[in-house]
């Protein structure tokens, strides 16, 4: 098996999923593992991230599962500093936590705003602030922020907060990219499409109240591939742009969206 991590540690952000099946961060934590990281396994549900920890284990893999809301600067603090002091070091920072929400301006409330700036593009500054100092110390490192085709792209629906704060993860990343170029730290984003996941399958079948079965029909139709992508699109890509065949990449937006973006309507 391709060893494309061998001997790296990563922290992975929402490594657990909020349903059964494979969410973007729990198969990135897999992946990263399958691929010979040591795998930090972030989650605010402890269940969600120990499920993730026992699939690497079962495995061969190595996994540490740690509960924290990372929009707490002193719970991410924490985090950081156990991954330190259990695996030494941490090469890969995975920002994988996210959460979305469709409303305009009138529609998404003041609290909603903040939140989705909490948990979409906070959390990443703080894990990126706690990291930074340690991966600049070991000479490298690479952080992967998960972010959104609904940062360039209007949807078809509106997402206000949702599209504005992914929005500010490209940016955040851009800047950290370039701040960090000469000091060995590179910092991507990826961008996916329609992704089937368990938030998507949580999101039609109860929150949406529509025909779930219809709206998942409209959403493989939307997309010149005709069919939605899955968690493995999102990992793959991620696990490029943390091994060291990206080497030479830093402040990239890479699209895994089969096709969808390239289109006018
Ligand atoms: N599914 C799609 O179509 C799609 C499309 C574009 C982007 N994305 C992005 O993918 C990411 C989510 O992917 P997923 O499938 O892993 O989602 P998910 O909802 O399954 O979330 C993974 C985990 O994040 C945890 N989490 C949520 N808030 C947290 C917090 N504050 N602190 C710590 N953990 C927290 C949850 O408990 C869950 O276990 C988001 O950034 C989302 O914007 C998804």
């Amino acid at each position: 098996m391709p060893q494309r991590v061998k001997d790296k540690v990563a922290i992975v952000t929402g490594a657990g999923s909020i349903g059964p099946g494979w969410g973007n961060g729990k198969a990135a934590a897999v992946l990263y593992a399958r691929e010979g990281a040591r795998v930090f396994a972030v989650d605010c549900n402890p269940a969600a991230a120990e499920e993730t920890c026992g699939i690497i284990h079962e495995e061969g893999g190595e996994c540490l599962a740690h509960e924290a809301d990372v929009t707490s600067s002193e719970a991410v603090k924490s985090l950081v500093d156990r991954c330190l002091s259990e695996f030494g070091r941490v090469d890969i920072l995975h920002n994988n936590v996210g959460i979305p929400e469709v409303g305009g301006p009138e529609e998404i409330d003041e609290d909603t705003w903040d939140r989705h700036f909490a948990v979409n593009v906070k959390s990443m500054y703080l894990t990126s602030r706690y990291c930074l100092p340690h991966m600049v110390e070991q000479g490298g490192g690479a952080i992967v922020n998960i972010s959104s085709i609904g940062s360039i792209r209007y949807f078809g629906y509106p997402c206000v907060s949702y599209g504005a704060s992914k929005g500010a993860v490209n940016q955040l990343t851009q800047q950290i990219a370039v701040q960090y170029a000469d000091r060995g730290v590179r910092a991507n984003c990826v961008l996916p499409g329609l992704i089937h996941t368990p938030l998507v399958e949580h999101y039609v079948r109860s929150g949406y109240g529509g025909d779930a079965e219809e709206m998942l029909q409209t959403r493989r139709e939307m997309v010149p591939m005709k069919r939605m992508g899955d968690a493995w699109d999102v990992a793959h890509a991620s696990l490029f742009l943390a091994s060291d065949e990206a080497r030479y990449i830093t402040g990239a937006q890479l699209v895994v969206d089969g096709g969808i973006t390239c289109k006018v309507t």
